[in-house]
């Protein structure tokens, strides 16, 4: 019954969060009709449950009046005979009465149990799931990480796939140089990043952060020291000035600041242009932001953090070449800065780094600077041409 109420309500929940495709996709009358279906399970498991407590009562009835009965033979026979005195027979029989009730309640406490216990099992086999990335014994911090990042061999499966997702994957950044990652869909580029900051577990060959085998360092130690913009970022239902501080929540209330991620995420005007400003609510409980404005946010929270790695997973895609051009040159004083990992489609927002790996297939094909792949005319520098193309016929 509690499974089956666990199925309702998830079903209830996507719905609702997933409202307007159904809307879009006219299929209101099949999720009514899938509606229908679980709750009539649910009803069905009510009520054989019903049936089974509906029986108890009457059963329990039927016992104790049979015990009465059996009672009044039995000790009626005793105080004929004279084995008995008729005072010893009250006081059994109505003892007997007053043991009816608590019987009924430990059947009542027995069903109660049973229906923790049931909901209690469901709920343990979340909480005692072990995470299996954890801290290797020994591991630990040694100071300041200053960024280097170097891929060694690593191949990676992803859990029941065959293909690896990572094929003999090398390549190596010096700290504060830049790395450029770009690629065909599905080739692996997001994979690269989350074996590097140990959200993914690689199968062959080492990942090093300045040197060091990223299983040596305390998993929130490797995290922390990387800003990393994920290609489909989260924002919470919550200020704007929160989301952007969620890294550095001491910083919320420090509009300076926020000002300055915002500016060069150039997304400030349009957050000044909402009428609470930094103090808008986004999200389920308030203002619903553009794919480009959310992305620009999340790149804003990023850069807050101060830390020596920054990731970009495609975190400029829904935003157009020309905003994306005017951020890049904003953040570029940041990327020199630090260690900086940017993954686009987009030839121009990677051409500046110091090594470009174009990926397929979880393999890397090509790998070396701007002009050394432009110089080798392949996959690279097809992809070159034919932007370089789309270009010209945007501007004319
Ligand atoms: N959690 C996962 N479980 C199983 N397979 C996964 C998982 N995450 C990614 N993959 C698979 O790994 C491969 C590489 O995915 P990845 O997300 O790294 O591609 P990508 O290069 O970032 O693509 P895109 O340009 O579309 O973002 C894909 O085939 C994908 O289906
Ligand atoms: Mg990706």
């Amino acid at each position: 019954m509690q499974k089956s109420f666990s199925a309702l309500t998830e079903l209830v929940r996507e719905n609702i969060s997933g409202i307007r495709v159904v809307k879009l996709y006219v299929q209101e009358g099949a999720e009514n009709a899938r509606f229908d279906a679980v709750s009539r399970d649910y009803l069905g498991k009510n009520m054989k449950l019903v049936r089974i407590w509906g029986s108890f009562f009457p059963a329990i009835m039927l016992i104790a009046s049979l015990s009465q009965g059996i009672c009044f033979w039995a000790g009626g026979r005793m105080v004929v005979f004279g084995t008995m005195s008729i005072g010893d027979y009250v006081a059994f029989s109505s003892y007997l009465g007053m043991l009816i009730w608590p019987m009924i309640a430990v059947g009542e406490a027995i069903n109660n149990f049973q229906r923790g216990a049931a909901s209690q099992g469901r709920l343990n086999r979340i909480l005692e799931t072990r995470p299996l990335i954890t801290d290797r014994p020994g591991a630990a911090q040694r100071g300041p990480v200053a960024g280097g990042v170097e891929f060694r061999g690593v191949t990676l499966y992803h859990g029941g796939k065959t293909a690896p997702s990572l094929a003999e994957v090398s390549f190596a950044v010096a700290p504060r140089r830049m790395l450029g990652l770009t690629g065909t869909v599905g080739s692996g580029k997001s994979t690269v990043v989350n074996a590097l900051l140990r959200l993914y577990e690689v199968q062959q060959g080492e990942i090093l952060v300045d040197g060091r085998d990223v299983r040596d360092y305390p998993l929130a130690a490797l995290r922390d020291a990387a800003a990393y913009v994920p290609q489909d970022s989260f924002l919470f239902s919550d200020t704007l000035a929160e989301n952007i501080a969620f890294g550095r929540p001491e910083l919320a209330g420090d509009q300076a600041a926020l000002e300055r991620v915002c500016r060069q995420a150039a997304v400030h005007d349009e957050i000044m242009a909402f009428p609470r400003g930094y103090q808008t609510v986004v999200g389920e409980r308030g203002v619903t932001l553009s794919g480009g404005q959310k992305q620009r946010v999340a790149l804003a929270r990023a850069l807050l953090l101060d830390k020596p790695i920054l990731i970009l997973d495609d975190s400029l895609s829904a935003v157009d070449a020309d905003t994306e051009r005017r951020i890049l040159a904003n953040i570029r004083s940041e990327l020199d800065r630090r260690t900086a990992i940017v993954i686009s489609h987009r030839i121009f927002a990677i051409q500046d780094a110091d090594l470009v790996v174009v990926m397929d297939q979880g393999r890397i094909v090509e790998s070396g600077t701007h002009d050394e792949l432009l110089a080798k005319r392949g996959k690279y520098h097809e992809m070159f041409v034919l932007q370089q193309l789309e270009q010209q016929i945007a501007t004319t």
